[in-house]
């Protein structure tokens, strides 16, 4: 695990950040998975698809990326000419882990016929080996633009492709990755907690799986959870995903009560991502003033990941601009 660097005692963490943003022209963007105190601090909070378009839209010539390794290469991937930091360059994520590149090239090899349709939750290389890339918040709208005969591979995740394929009837061969975090919520937990709530509607993440995914009043990506704990007419919501996307929907929305829904024994501690954990306020004080540690790309591999990743951008502008609680401001 890699170590803070030195910070002299007595360092306002918040407002030296505050600070090093301004003197560097730096943006900090973060995933709603990340800590309160750095969703606070960020100029933007959004979803997979919302802060890459963020990356490859911003005129800062830093990005800090509080979030997770794939997303900060992605930000580097659209916006190569900026320095991309990650507090934590260990911030990884199960599903790139399940899939190496070499495997699934060799996958792709077995079938000649099939595009791969990828999770962005996945490495360069396998973006590189892609055609085209999804989030949770545009996979719909892009498979929807596939024709019907087309064969597909869909990968890494093989909870959201299988909810893909269930809610579209569309038979795909499924990568047999899975995020720890999400599969990692208990039905028989959830069972007694909705028991405890009658009538408290379940959101989830559609990388849950469906034994999770059956007894959830909407699935959908993390904007579009924040969406529907803003809309749905009740007081309580019980919310199976990473639970610190409830730090936004206690923000907006504190007149409803958000529930995590729990693991197997019986509380949400274990759905943290460990990965997202790893940033700090000291390692993105670190990270502004080193402007360490950066995310670097071999040109040759990020033109071939920027194929695939643009392609999504290109077809998800339909899912753009549904009004979700985000963005939030500058803290
Ligand atoms: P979204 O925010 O795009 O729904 O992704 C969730 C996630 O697991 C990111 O790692
Ligand atoms: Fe990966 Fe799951 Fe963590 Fe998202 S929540 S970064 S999918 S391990």
């Amino acid at each position: 695990m890699s170590e803070v660097k030195t910070i002299p005692a007595g360092t306002d963490l918040i407002e030296e950040i505050k600070a090093l943003r301004k003197e560097r022209n730096a943006v900090i963007l973060a995933h709603y998975y990340q800590k309160p105190e750095l969703q606070d601090l960020a100029d933007f909070v959004g979803d997979s698809l919302e802060l890459s378009r963020k990356a490859a839209e911003t005129d800062a010539d830093v990005i800090a990326f509080c979030g997770v390794k794939f997303m900060a290469e992605t930000a580097k991937i659209l916006s190569p000419e900026k320095i991309v930091v990650l507090p934590d360059m260990e911030a990884g994520c199960s599903l790139e882990d399940s899939c190496p590149p070499e495997k699934f090239a060799a996958f792709r090899a077995r079938h000649p016929d099939h595009i791969a349709i990828t999770y962005i939750n996945c490495s360069t290389e396998v973006k590189a080996l892609s055609d085209i890339i999804v989030t949770s918040s545009s996979a719909e709208t892009i498979l929807q633009q596939i024709p019907k005969d087309q064969p597909i591979i869909f990968g890494p995740d093989r909870h959201l492709g299988g909810w893909l394929s269930r809610k579209f009837d569309r038979e795909m061969l499924l990568w047999p990755g899975v995020c720890i975090v999400h599969e990692a919520f208990s039905e028989t937990e959830l069972l007694k907690l909705m028991a405890q709530h009658p009538g408290a509607p379940v959101a989830a993440h559609p990388e849950c799986p469906p034994a999770i995914i059956d007894h959830a009043d909407h699935v959908g990506s993390t904007s579009s959870i924040l969406n529907f704990a803003r809309d749905f007419p009740g007081d309580t919501l019980i919310v199976a995903t990473e639970p610190h996307i409830m730090h936004q929907m206690e923000k907006a929305l504190p007149e409803k009560t958000f529930i995590g829904a729990p693991g197997a024994d019986g509380n949400c501690n274990c759905n943290i991502c460990p990965y997202m954990a790893l940033n700090t306020l000291e390692k993105l004080y670190v990270a502004l003033r080193d402007l360490e540690p950066r995310v670097e790309i071999e040109e040759g591999l990020r033109l071939k990941a920027k194929a695939s990743l643009d392609k999504m951008l290109e077809m998800a502008s339909a899912s753009v601009g549904k009004g979700d609680l985000g963005p939030v401001s500058a803290g």
